[in-house]
């Protein structure tokens, strides 16, 4: 059984300035939800309550975000707006979620460093707190059922055009089933020609607590940082790593583009929106 998960979310946003000059990029909502809560809601629909949020300057909204608000709850039960007040109380009580400061930016790698008191002995999931994975089995879920049976540590990856492997960490292995690799290589963000696949780190990942160790050790790789994928590398020398093509798809909230068409895609799917967006869309693609 897994039962916590680690969130890093202590990076600066950087393409998403100015929206992220004052305000956390896990904070951006799509419609009318921040991202961060539908990575909070994967944790809970997979079974997960206890939940570490790696934190850092400029990021107290998050926590206040899940705290309880007093002032709008009795003017929601004043009002008699239960609607409003029951989405209120689902957030506050979604998880036991605590939060750490990582208070230099030294990368992934050093982010999950940050959990290792949280998850002591035990196996633990990780969910960047940019990515969301729309499936109908949670992408978490997906990858601690495949854990449950094979004890190795999970990496989810989803196959990404040639061009946008540069963008990603990158494995390679063997397939053993239509969605397993057994791993054996993986590269932080290769130029396309040094790449071992196309098959891209997709953001959800089971470790175990073996990864510590070779955390505090990890040089700084890629971008001066310490890259979590450099120690997974590191650990595949001795241990078994899978990788698991999730069922589902994946919305990349880093790139803006990615981020407008999950939008609309969100949007598309809610009742109060879909009829009247649908015909606007129409309608400015016909005026274009
Ligand atoms: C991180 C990981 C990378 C992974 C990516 C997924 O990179 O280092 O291996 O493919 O997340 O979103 P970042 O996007 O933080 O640069």
């Amino acid at each position: 059984m897994i039962k916590k998960a680690v969130i890093p979310a202590a990076g600066l946003g950087t393409r998403f300035l100015p929206a992220t000059k004052a305000q956390p990029k896990e904070m951006l909502p799509i419609i009318d939800t921040p991202v961060i809560q539908y990575v909070v809601q994967e944790c809970v629909d997979s079974g997960i309550e206890d939940i570490l949020i790696i934190s850092g300057k400029g990021k107290r909204s998050i926590e206040d975000h899940f705290d309880r608000n007093f002032e709008l709850e009795a003017r929601f039960q004043e009002k008699d707006d239960e609607s409003l007040f029951n989405q209120l109380r689902h957030i506050e009580n979604m998880a036991h979620i605590h939060f750490i400061r990582q208070k230099e930016l030294n990368g992934l790698g050093d982010a999950i460093y940050h959990a290792r008191f949280h998850c002591g002995n035990e196996p633990f999931a990780v969910l960047l707190g940019d990515t969301i994975i729309d499936s109908v089995i949670p992408a978490t879920q997906q990858m601690i059922d495949t854990f449950e049976q094979y004890r190795q540590p999970i990496i989810a990856v989803e196959n990404v055009p040639a061009e946008k492997v540069s963008r990603y960490g990158i494995v390679g292995g063997t397939m053993i089933s239509k969605k397993l690799l057994q791993l054996n290589e993986m590269i932080e963000k290769p130029a396309v020609d040094k790449a071992p696949s196309t098959l891209a780190v997709a953001g959800r990942y089971i470790l175990t607590p073996d990864i510590f160790p070779i955390l505090e050790k990890t040089p700084r790789g890629k971008g001066n940082e310490i890259q979590l994928t450099d120690a997974l590398r590191i650990l595949l020398k001795h241990h078994g790593i899978m990788a698991q093509i999730i069922e589902g798809k994946r919305h990349d909230l880093g790139d803006k583009l990615e981020f407008l068409k999950t939008t609309i895609e969100f949007a598309l799917k809610r009742d109060e929106f879909a009829k009247p967006l649908r015909e606007f869309l129409k309608q400015i693609i016909r005026e274009k």
